[in-house]
């Protein structure tokens, strides 16, 4: 999760000032949506974002952040929140997109708005996929300041749902919503996993990228600075000296389909200076039982480095040899090199990823880590609409929480009244209906024929 806006003063070193590959001359996934949560105008930001007011909820009211001055964008001062009046589970369905792949990036604060002084616990899904869970108390920086969160996920029909759920009486919270389209074969692993960051940085520079600075990047992508993720015991105990670098002419081969990723990740670096045999270390922040997906990013900007086997170094990850680098080998200097390895099931929650030299002095342009969240169970689409029908004709009240998927995530309750199964061929259906004591006047949809498993009690 990153933490909250930084801003620096960002260098840039153009001798070679424009040299676009030619597929970003016809980049075609360029739908992106900016809705300012809470805001009741549209608005364009010092980065020339455009951000609408909000829109595309299904309930709940809006606030103010506490202290808005702490705060340097207008979209991270407004929010919506969801009291339970307003039902359990409460979304955003953004209408109208073509099917494909996506970012996701939420901003979400607390910052004691409802001047209860205590920081909501609930959970949010996406697509019927649990993919963020806050929980009391957040820490305090994020409570106060804010944190930008995103992944990346396909949308197979016409909308992307974004769904909130209090766990007990708690308000879930959200500031702003962004939603991206990215090139459909980024960063695969296969079609319906949730590639959730948690961690993208950039190694030698300050924290870039929308919301941060004025540097583009196609998938709407910021990068951290990768100071706090560097391993201060490794430091300390080698007595090596971290170095940041920097390259005096512009890396090749960046800002390619599928993934897109910038000139800017390539143009710094770090790499370690001491007595030799130092190495690199950066510790991730994970949640254990999940497979990782890390994403490397090396290009060789040191021009004393000028052939084969004056750089080589070993990628090795929570003890385990994964790869063996040497850069120029491979694409020669000033030219992007990226490699990646998934990490399964890890036991342990600590991700260590360790750069060891084998001839000079490992570098390092940036790195990403996303968990790989395998897609939940999912309501049979035909069941989807018969309920979706039934809730208008019976005019169910806001307050049963009748948003989203009927029954997905499977680790949340299904509508109130709503008992679902699963069945021997991987989908949800609805087995039970019992609205008795709801006092609901209406008629009964003839989509109900689309509930085929269907038990039912009024
Ligand atoms: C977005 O891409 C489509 C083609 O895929 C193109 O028709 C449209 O003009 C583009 N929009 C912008 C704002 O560039
Ligand atoms: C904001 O912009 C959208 C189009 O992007 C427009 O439909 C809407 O009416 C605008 N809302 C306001 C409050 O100006
Ligand atoms: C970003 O660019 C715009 C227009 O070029 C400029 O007005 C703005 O000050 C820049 N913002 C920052 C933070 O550099
Ligand atoms: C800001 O964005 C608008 C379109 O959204 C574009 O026409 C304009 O040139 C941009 N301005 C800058 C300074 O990039
Ligand atoms: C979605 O697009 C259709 C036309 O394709 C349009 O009639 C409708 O108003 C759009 N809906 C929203 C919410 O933008
Ligand atoms: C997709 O990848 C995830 C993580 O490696 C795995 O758990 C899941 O079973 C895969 N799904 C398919 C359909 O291959
Ligand atoms: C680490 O793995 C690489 C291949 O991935 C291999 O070439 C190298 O010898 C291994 N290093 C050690 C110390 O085992
Ligand atoms: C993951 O590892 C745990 C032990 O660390 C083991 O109990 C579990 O079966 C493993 N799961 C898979 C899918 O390999
Ligand atoms: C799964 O089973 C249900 C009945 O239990 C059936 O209605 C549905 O069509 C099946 N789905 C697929 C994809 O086979």
């Amino acid at each position: 999760m990153t933490p909250f806006p930084f801003f620096f003063i960002l260098f840039f070193f153009c001798l070679f000032p424009f040299l676009p590959s030619s597929s970003s001359l016809h980049y075609p996934y360029n739908y992106s949506l900016h809705i300012d949560c809470g805001g009741l105008s549209n608005s364009t930001d010092i980065f020339n974002t455009t951000w609408v007011s909000d829109r595309y909820f299904t309930g709940g009211a809006i606030s103010v952040v506490s202290e808005p001055l702490h705060f340097q964008h207008s979209q991270e001062k407004t929010l919506r929140y969801f009291p339970i009046s307003s039902g359990k589970k409460n979304c955003y369905v953004i209408p109208n997109l073509s099917s494909g792949r996506y970012q996701l990036r939420t901003f979400t604060v607390y910052d004691n708005y409802d001047g209860k002084s205590h920081s909501p616990s609930f959970d949010v899904s996406v697509e019927g996929n649990v993919v963020f869970q806050w929980r009391s108390p957040w820490h305090e920086d994020i409570t106060r300041a804010g944190a930008y969160s995103d992944l990346f996920f396909t949308v197979s029909d016409d909308e992307a749902n974004v769904c909130f759920y209090s766990i007990a009486t708690d308000s879930p919270v959200i500031a702003s919503l962004e939603i991206t389209q990215i090139d459909p074969a980024s960063y695969l692993v296969n079609d319906t996993s949730i590639l959730v960051n948690y961690g993208r940085f950039s190694s030698g520079s300050d924290q870039w990228g929308p919301g941060f600075s004025n540097d583009t990047d196609r998938f709407g992508r910021s990068w951290q600075s990768d100071t706090e993720f560097r391993s201060k015991v490794a430091g300390k105990t080698t007595g090596a000296i971290v170095k940041a670098i920097s390259a005096i002419k512009n890396v090749i081969n960046v800002d390619r389909a599928p993934n897109y990723f910038p000139l800017k990740l390539y143009q710094s670096a770090v790499t370690v200076i001491g007595e030799g045999g130092e190495f690199l270390e950066y510790q991730l922040p994970v949640d254990a039982k999940l497979d990782y997906l890390l994403w490397f990013h090396f290009a060789e900007i040191d021009v004393s480095v000028n052939k084969a086997g004056k750089r080589v170094f070993e990628i090795v990850v929570n003890g385990e040899n994964v790869s063996r680098v040497d850069i120029y080998k491979e694409v020669g200097s000033f030219a992007a090199y990226d490699f990646k390895y998934v990490v399964k099931n890890l036991s342990s929650a600590e991700l260590s990823v360790r750069f060891v030299p084998i001839v000079g002095a490992p570098v390092i342009c940036g790195l990403e880590n996303y968990a790989i969240i395998p897609a939940d169970l999912k309501t049979l689409p035909a069941q989807v609409v018969a309920m979706k029908a039934l809730k208008e004709s019976l005019k169910v009240p806001d307050r049963m929480g009748w948003n989203g998927d009927p029954c997905a995530p499977t680790t949340w309750d299904a509508w109130e009244g709503v008992t679902c199964r699963s069945t021997t061929n991987g989908s949800l259906v609805i087995s039970q209906i019992d609205l008795g004591s709801q006092g609901l006047k209406g008629y009964i949809s003839d989509q109900i024929g689309l509930l085929s498993n269907l038990e039912l009690k009024f």
